[in-house]
């Protein structure tokens, strides 16, 4: 048995920056509001017509990623993409970034698990890897949610929360046991399905075709809807606990951690999981400030700035944890 260790991260995010205070002016909100509640200031937007998609930013933040990493693209043997934000119904993006990064015809799989997609995507990129079945995997988390998002009152317990972005990893086969990805934990509980998700377009609400006869403005279920406040109270929960299992499965405690990147999910949610381990500041990183809640995309892009500021060095325990849609969650215990 192998393990896996990052060799590439990068990330691509679109130009455009929407403050609170812009979207107080399509939507009745505040900053206070949502600096107080989710301590988002900021987040991009792609700008229609501007050529970014879930696919686009994907594959630049591949390429960083893939060049960081040291490696040739056609070192890479298999990819694996998470969103909930697709370019298509289908197919996935993971063969959009086989072609577009013109790559060998290696496999291409893609994730949907949400906010949990980019810690789904290590735990199978690392299997693949520890099996000896491959050597180099690109796991990419993207999404484009600013397109979907329902820009009225109505929506904005959900929209003024999500920003658009990419993140990416290589991870490569490494010979030491004691180093890399030491342990993914995974977990669901689908009896929340409903309670963050978009239930259309989807084959079980009805036929296509009365869709399109229907063709109703008021149809909410195009829209993302969250259940803010229970998924809060089940957020906290589950991170705690995914963390703890994944200290434990390894003989470690908080006090071992360098570095949590938890999923950027709510800035309160990552101050409540700080103080309960008892993590100081630079122990614990969050960017949610200047991109919001970037789903899979959303772990990849702070860990690649944690990276990039230089406080993420080796051998120090790095955590992933990430919470979402599904219910999933999960955390990544990494000795870097
Ligand atoms: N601006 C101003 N007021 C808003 C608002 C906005 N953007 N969104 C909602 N409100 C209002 C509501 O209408 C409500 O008003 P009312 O009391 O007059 O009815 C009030 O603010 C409280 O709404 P509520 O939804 O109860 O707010 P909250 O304190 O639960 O905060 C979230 C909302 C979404 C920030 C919070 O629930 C949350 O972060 N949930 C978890 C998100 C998460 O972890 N997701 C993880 C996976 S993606």
């Amino acid at each position: 048995m192998y393990n896996s260790k990052i060799t590439g991260l990068g990330y691509y995010v679109p130009k455009n920056v929407v403050t609170n205070d812009d979207l107080s002016k399509v939507i009745e909100t505040n900053d206070a509001w949502i600096q107080e509640r989710t301590g988002i200031q900021e987040r991009r937007h792609v700008i229609k017509g501007d050529g970014d998609t879930t696919t686009s930013m994907g594959v630049k933040a591949a390429k960083i990623a893939i060049e960081r990493s040291g490696l040739h693209k056609d070192d890479i043997d298999f990819i694996v993409f998470a969103t909930l934000s697709p370019d298509y119904y289908f197919p996935g993006p993971g063969v959009l970034v086989q072609r577009d990064l013109d790559i060998k015809t290696i496999g291409a799989l893609d994730i949907r698990n949400q906010c949990s997609g980019f810690v789904y995507g290590i735990s199978v990129a690392d299997q693949y890897i520890k099996s000896g079945m491959y050597k180099n995997v690109l796991v990419i988390g993207s999404e484009l949610h600013s397109h979907g998002l329902d820009m009225t009152t109505r929506g904005r317990g959900v929209s003024v929360i999500f920003g658009d972005g990419a993140g990416a990893a290589v991870l490569s086969r490494e010979e030491d046991n004691t180093k890399g990805i030491l342990s993914t934990h995974l977990h669901s509980e689908g009896q929340h399905a409903e309670e963050l998700s978009l239930i259309a377009p989807g084959m079980g609400k009805r036929w296509v075709t009365d869709i399109i006869a229907d063709n109703d403005p008021n149809d909410e279920s195009y829209f993302p809807y969250m259940n803010g406040q229970f998924v809060f109270k089940n957020a906290v929960v589950r991170f705690s606990e995914v963390i703890m299992e994944g200290l434990g499965a390894n003989n470690l405690t908080p006090a071992n951690i360098n570095m949590l990147v938890p999923h950027q999910a709510n800035l309160r949610i990552s101050q409540f999981i700080q103080k309960k381990f008892g993590l100081q500041d630079d122990q614990v990183f969050n960017n949610i400030m200047k991109y919001g809640n970037t789903t899979a995309a959303s772990i990849p892009i702070a860990l690649t700035e944690a990276w990039e500021q230089g406080k993420i060095k080796e051998g120090d325990l790095v955590v992933l944890a990430a919470f979402g849609s599904g219910f999933t969650w999960g955390s990544v215990i990494i000795k870097w």
